[in-house]
């Protein structure tokens, strides 16, 4: 497959760059600038990433960039400062503004990085430096109004850079920039689909598995369910599928998740561990203890499951690029704030090998594979839903009677949304049970019970939100239907913090 591969010097954006590509039909790699992995034929074009450092830090990265002259190069903005600065040019820090909105006021129309992209075009620039003084065989292809050198061609090479980000949005032909790219100088095929993806990931892990048995974990979420159906493929029967109920699912999702799964063929085991589960939760209050009391568990569980299959020799993962990019980058294991990842590892003595069909994709790219393969539509546009589940929306101990309470409540929201065609509009929505309780009136009669939080976000991946503006006569509606419904409730209120500086769960 014919390979981009992106260098990581830190920036904020780099994910974006690769996302583009992608979407582009072009498989890429971000690697960190100091630890590449040697080329191989298929890498076809290197794009140098931004940096919040500034050339002229002491300790700003300095890449080897052995392949420029050899391969094509894109540099954007640190990458196109870099290699002004590393080849006898100059970069300073900028007096002109260069945050935000800009407009191209110049452009070579016969440079193939160009081609098609118009003048007065809206481009995002998000820099304290600028190109002051370029390097001899450097020709200027394009311009701002308020900085000349906004890009450039190194002669006699296929090296070019622009100083502007053309992976975000606001760029407004940035697409067609790195299509350019890609396509006019890089000569990619474009055929990285998720067709294709499918055909060689089945032949490439029948050769892995070839007669090998298999175990994984679903947990009705989106990434396991793809992995096992694209599993399935390779495997057939050799596939062990472990799905536990944990007590802490949403209301009758075991259940319905269970027959799904069977529906597709997959050769699943339900296992009922709610009982476990209850037991290691009982009385911790503190929000990561109960994620390493549900992780422990789960492994409990999973290995007592596993360890029954008779001459297992694969784990499988659902893990996706993200959490891959994220243990390689540049900035190191992002700092934790919730320690999201709940499967640590199985116990040694099991010697499992790891599978992990999915590593390579991003989030869109997985739901893709998920269609080609004939997932559900219900399985595919589920909302996410955190591994430890309602623990975590039950703010305080966990007991069974106060997961039977947040699941009424759950299920009438959602429900609801599904029923106003607001389900789809919205990333994810979910109920906190909070720990206080608050004075009512039901009839003639004081009440003295639960207050409950609903939670609806708007995202894209989860890393930033914003609350959902529901309509008030929906919010209104399901406020009644809960109060006068789940007995325990008298008070709902709806969650409009935006993320940072909230998350999109309470704990
Ligand atoms: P936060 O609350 O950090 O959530 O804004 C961002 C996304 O991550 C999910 N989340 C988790 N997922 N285990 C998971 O598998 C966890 O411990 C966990 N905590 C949060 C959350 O539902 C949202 O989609």
């Amino acid at each position: 497959m014919q390979t981009i591969i992106i260098l990581d010097h830190g920036s904020q954006y780099t994910q974006l760059i690769a996302r583009k590509v992608r979407e582009l039909n072009v498989y890429c790699e971000i690697h960190p600038y100091n630890n590449l992995p040697a080329f191989d034929k298929n890498v076809v074009g290197v794009i140098l990433s931004g940096s919040p450092y500034s050339v002229n830090d002491k300790d700003a990265p300095k890449p080897d960039l052995w392949f420029k002259g050899k391969l094509p190069v894109l540099g954007i903005c640190y990458g196109a400062q870099y290699m002004v600065n590393a080849f006898g040019g100059k970069v300073q820090r900028s007096t002109a503004r260069e945050y935000g909105r800009a407009i191209l006021t110049a452009i070579d129309s016969t440079c193939p990085l160009m081609k098609d992209v118009s003048i007065g075009s809206q481009v995002w620039a998000s820099h304290g430096d600028t190109v002051e003084t370029m390097p001899d065989n450097y020709k200027i292809i394009c311009s701002t109004a308020s900085v000349k050198n906004a890009g450039y061609k190194i002669e006699g090479e296929e090296t070019y850079a622009i100083q502007f980000h053309p992976e975000v949005h606001h760029s407004v032909e940035g697409k067609k920039i790195l299509e350019n790219f890609l396509v006019n100088i890089c000569h990619c095929k474009q055929d990285w689909t998720s067709d294709n993806f499918v055909a060689t990931a089945i032949n490439e892990l029948k050769e892995k598995i070839g007669n090998d048995k298999v175990v994984l974990g679903l947990s009705g979420g989106v990434d396991s369910s793809v992995a096992a159906i694209l599993l399935n493929e390779a495997a057939g029967k050799n596939l062990n599928c472990i799905f536990v109920d944990n007590g802490l699912l949403r209301k009758n999702e075991f259940e319905s998740v269970l027959v799904s799964y069977k529906g597709m063929g997959l050769n699943v085991k339900g296992v009922d561990a709610k009982e476990m589960f209850y037991t290691a939760l009982k009385g911790i209050k503190d929000p990561e203890a109960k994620r390493r009391a549900i992780g422990k568990t789960f492994i409990d569980v999973f290995d007592r499951e596993a360890s029954m299959i008779k001459d297992v020799r694969w784990l499988a993962q659902g893990t996706i690029y993200p959490d891959v990019i994220e243990s390689i980058s540049v900035k190191g294991p992002s700092a934790t704030i919730k320690s999201h990842h709940n499967v640590g590892g199985l116990p040694d003595y099991m010697k499992l090998k790891i599978v992990e069909p999915l590593r390579s994709l991003f989030k869109d790219e997985v739901r893709r594979v998920g269609k080609v393969l004939g997932l559900k539509d219900e399985l595919l546009s589920r909302h996410p839903f955190p591994g430890p589940g309602l623990a975590i929306r039950i703010l305080s101990d966990v007991t069974e009677e106060k997961v039977r309470i947040l699941q009424e409540v759950d299920s009438i929201f959602i429900e609801g949304l599904k029923q106003n065609d607001l389900y789809g509009k919205v990333w994810q929505a979910g109920a906190m049970l909070l720990p206080v309780q608050s004075v009512g009136v039901m009839g003639d009669e004081r009440t003295y019970e639960n207050v409950v939080a609903l939670r609806a976000v708007e995202s894209v991946d989860g890393m930033t939100a914003d609350w959902a503006h529901l309509p008030y006569t929906f919010l209104a509606e399901v406020s009644n239907k809960i109060i006068n419904n789940v007995s325990g409730v008298n008070r709902v209120c709806y969650d409009i913090s935006s993320k940072p500086p909230a998350t999109i769960e309470w704990e």
